[in-house]
């Protein structure tokens, strides 16, 4: 264990702590109802977060994974469909396309926002589309760190190539493009509440937002054997559930995620314009874009002396992700290229940093580590 003096990239006890009182009353509000499963706890959840999410259903789940596989699912794609997706991400979105028996193609990132190029995608349809490998489904952009993937071209390119999109807005509840929330660009937005998300469960869980009352009705079924009624399976469904404990713990915080959010961005404010001329390379602002900084990664050839450097004056840093999906031993020379290699993809793992940042993170804590990168920076030249 880190001693308190060690700072973390992401602080889970600090932000129980910060609202201790409010957690405890729900947890016992759980505990003392007799009421495990399903009911009101998970119902009030799910409504405040479609309010939030600015979409009319919201179907809550055991994991972000989870969500993902009732969103293909619930969209009718398996064996047979490809779906195409990043390799810049965390092993679940692909994973979760696999478990439905579909198969994954994996495109390359745009270096700006570090999310799917529709450029990429626009070639890596034209591929598919000449058949061989599947019928070509879906498409799931991720909205990687916080930072909104460019909607309205993959809209576009989806469209024409008649694609479902599922978003996958795990590192980004709470943020906009042109106004609109995440989530509400495609068929459906899914969602993690693991519990480093900006929005995190004491545990695991997950949930899918979308207009659509058909495909929220099929994810309902879904999720929970199939049964409309109790003993009665009406398709073939798995069991996913959000928990009433989980869902009373997320109803407690969902309170202040636009808050906290509007924190973060305080946070990487203060980052940009300490870092600003530098030899870092910083995360872009767009100026339609919300970002809700899941993380705030800088890019940087010698990112392992920084790291080192940081480690010794007691700061946490991460790398999300060290080796990209295609080249990770489960997926490697299986998973398809359509659009060719990943170039972007390969050399942004090399260089990436996530620096702290969170919701609870002090003023003299941020403090630090802009004194300790601006040394680092200073002394490498
Ligand atoms: C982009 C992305 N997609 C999917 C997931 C999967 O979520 P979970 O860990 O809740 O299954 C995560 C979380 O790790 C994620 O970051």
């Amino acid at each position: 264990m880190p001693d308190s003096s060690f700072l973390l990239p992401s602080d889970l006890k600090a932000n129980y702590e910060a609202y201790r009182d409010d957690l405890r009353a729900a947890a016992l509000r759980v505990l003392d109802s007799g009421w495990y499963i399903g009911g009101a706890e998970v119902e009030a959840f799910e409504n405040a977060f479609a309010g939030f999410a600015e979409r009319p259903h919201c179907v809550g789940c055991a994991s972000g994974t989870d969500a993902l596989i009732l969103a293909l699912k619930a969209c009718e794609i398996g064996p047979g469909d490809v779906v195409v997706t990043v390799a810049h991400t965390a092993v679940a979105t692909v994973a979760a396309i696999e478990l439905t028996g579909a198969l994954p193609a994996l495109v390359d990132i745009d270096p700006r926002r570090f999310t799917m190029d529709p450029g990429r995608l626009e070639v890596a349809c034209e591929a598919l589309s000449r058949g061989g490998a599947g019928r070509l489904r879906a498409v799931i952009p991720v909205h990687l760190y916080g930072q909104p993937a460019d909607m309205p071209a993959i809209l576009e390119v989806a469209s024409r190539y008649g694609l479902l999109v599922i978003e996958d807005c795990a590192q980004a509840h709470g943020a906009r493009l042109a106004g609109r929330r995440v989530g509400t660009w495609g068929q459906v937005g899914t969602y993690s509440f693991y519990p480093t998300k900006n929005l995190g469960a004491l545990g695991d869980g997950g949930a899918l937002v979308t207009g659509d009352p058909v495909l929220a009705e099929r994810a309902r079924l879904l999720r929970e054997y199939g049964w409309k009624e109790r003993y009665v399976s009406h398709i073939r469904g798995m069991n996913s559930r959000l928990d009433p404990l989980q869902a009373a713990l997320l109803g407690v915080k969902l309170v202040h995620l636009d808050e906290e959010n509007a924190y973060r961005r305080t946070i990487a404010a203060r980052y940009d314009e300490a870092f600003a001329d530098s030899a870092l390379l910083l995360p872009e602002s767009f100026p339609d874009a919300e970002n809700v900084y899941h993380q705030y990664v800088v890019m940087h050839p010698l990112r392992e002396a920084l790291r080192t450097a940081l480690r010794r004056r007691e700061i946490g840093t991460l790398i999300h992700y060290p080796v990209p999906v295609h080249r990770q031993p489960a997926y490697e020379d299986r998973v398809p290229l359509p659009a060719g290699p990943l170039s972007v993809t390969e050399t942004v793992c090399e260089r990436i940093l996530s620096l702290p940042i969170h919701g609870q993170l002090t003023a003299e804590q941020r403090e630090r580590v802009v004194t300790g990168v601006r040394e680092w920076l200073a002394q490498a030249g």
